[in-house]
């Protein structure tokens, strides 16, 4: 088992695939190692590749709004993406890139074991959920997969294009909250219990 700083010193000197060519820096990801919350986006854009670090553009911002608004703070949780160097253009990770670069998101998940993970946006949904979702359709409902609940919701880079989707995001966002809420007290039952 590797510890998070021994995978984050991996990565950085990761030349897997080819978006290492064009990188300026890799955006490992960050937040609280034992956040009960996660959040997946697609890759690094413009200003994460400048600055390392996820989400800090106009969607980042947009994020953290949505995360306040659940009363939670980006401190309380862990933020990271499919791919973590940038594809030229912001286009879409192919296949071959995310192949490559999945194993450290995996480690990712298994060191911070998260109750809940949100896909943000088709990429990421596609890639942890089913390679068949349809975030217009499916985007709300949780999909349990060992002991872990994923939440596919709308990137946000879609709702600053698409203000009218923001309402549904928000009904995502508070069934987040009150899913962690319902677990949260399932587990000091549980814990009474014994
Ligand atoms: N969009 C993403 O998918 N990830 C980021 O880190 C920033 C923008
Ligand atoms: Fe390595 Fe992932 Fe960067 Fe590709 S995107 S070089 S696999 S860290």
């Amino acid at each position: 088992m590797y510890t998070m700083d021994e995978l984050k010193r991996f990565c950085q000197r990761c030349r897997k695939c080819r978006l290492a060519q064009t990188r300026t820096n890799v955006v490992f990801g960050e937040g609280n190692e034992q956040a009960q919350l996660m959040f997946v986006g697609e890759g690094p854009g413009y200003n994460e590749d400048m600055q390392g670090r996820p989400f800090v553009g106009k969607a980042g911002q947009l994020l953290d709004k949505m995360i306040g608004a659940i009363n939670m703070d980006r401190k309380d949780v862990y933020i990271a993406n499919i791919v973590k160097c940038r594809p030229p253009e912001n286009r879409n990770p192919t296949e071959d890139e995310s192949g490559a670069c999945i194993d450290y998101l995996r480690w990712q998940v298994r060191l911070i074991q998260p109750k809940i993970i949100v896909c943000l946006g088709s990429v990421s949904a596609k890639k942890l959920i089913d390679p068949e979702l349809s975030i217009s359709r499916q985007r709300g409902s949780f999909v349990k997969k060992g002991d872990i609940y994923f939440m596919p919701t709308f990137h946000p880079s879609y709702l600053l294009r698409n203000e009218s989707a923001k309402k549904e995001a928000w009904e995502d966002f508070k069934n987040v909250a009150a899913k962690l809420k319902e677990l949260n007290s399932l587990d000091k039952e549980a814990n009474k219990a014994w």
